[in-house]
């Protein structure tokens, strides 16, 4: 859910509009269902935060990321292999999630890292918004997320150079874990 829709719903929510069809839950309108979560952490010196959230689908996992306090441009985002986001630079998060050992590419490309998100483009206030889904992943098992992370860079996922898109610095970083039911 975007802002705006975010927005219009806790505001009909709270005059009663949609309390019969919704149960008018605040907490839910705020922190939408689901299965695992990011909450995205600045690197040193940046100021980039959000949330990324995921849902199991049938065909793979629905990814949803809000983000905020980016330059204005396109940014590489990604899986990374580890849920470490301790360093001051990201690194600790170490490459791109890849369990089937194939080339860095684009989100849409058939041979790629299942953790190439492609880029999020955030406007001229900074922000910017994701919503894909990912059929290379699964929270648990062989491809399985959960105690991975998300991390944002500075410059664009040109989707060729390996092994990391030339996407440059890490900008935020966000362990997996698993969303309160
Ligand atoms: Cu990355
Ligand atoms: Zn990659």
């Amino acid at each position: 859910m975007n802002r705006w829709m975010g927005s219009v719903m806790t505001f009909a929510c709270l005059v009663g509009v949609l309390s019969l069809f919704t149960g008018c839950d605040p907490q839910s309108l705020k922190f939408p269902k689901a299965d695992a979560v990011a909450v995205m952490i600045p690197t040193e010196g940046q100021m980039v935060t959000g949330v990324v959230t995921f849902v199991e689908v049938t065909d793979g996992v629905r990814i949803k990321a809000d983000i905020t306090g980016l330059p204005p441009g396109p940014h590489g985002i990604h899986i990374h292999e580890y849920g470490d986001c301790r360093s001051e630079d990201g690194r600790l998060a170490g490459a791109h999630f890849n369990p089937e050992n194939q080339p860095h590419a684009a989100p849409d490309g058939k041979d790629r890292h299942a953790g190439d998100l492609g880029n999020i483009v955030a406007d001229q206030n900074g922000n910017a918004d994701l919503d894909i889904v990912n059929p290379m992943i699964s929270l648990q098992g062989a491809n399985g997320i959960l105690g991975r992370s998300v991390v944002v860079h500075a410059q664009a996922d040109d989707f060729s150079t390996q092994p990391d898109g030339s996407a440059g610095e890490r900008l935020a970083c966000g362990t997996i874990g698993i969303a309160h039911p």
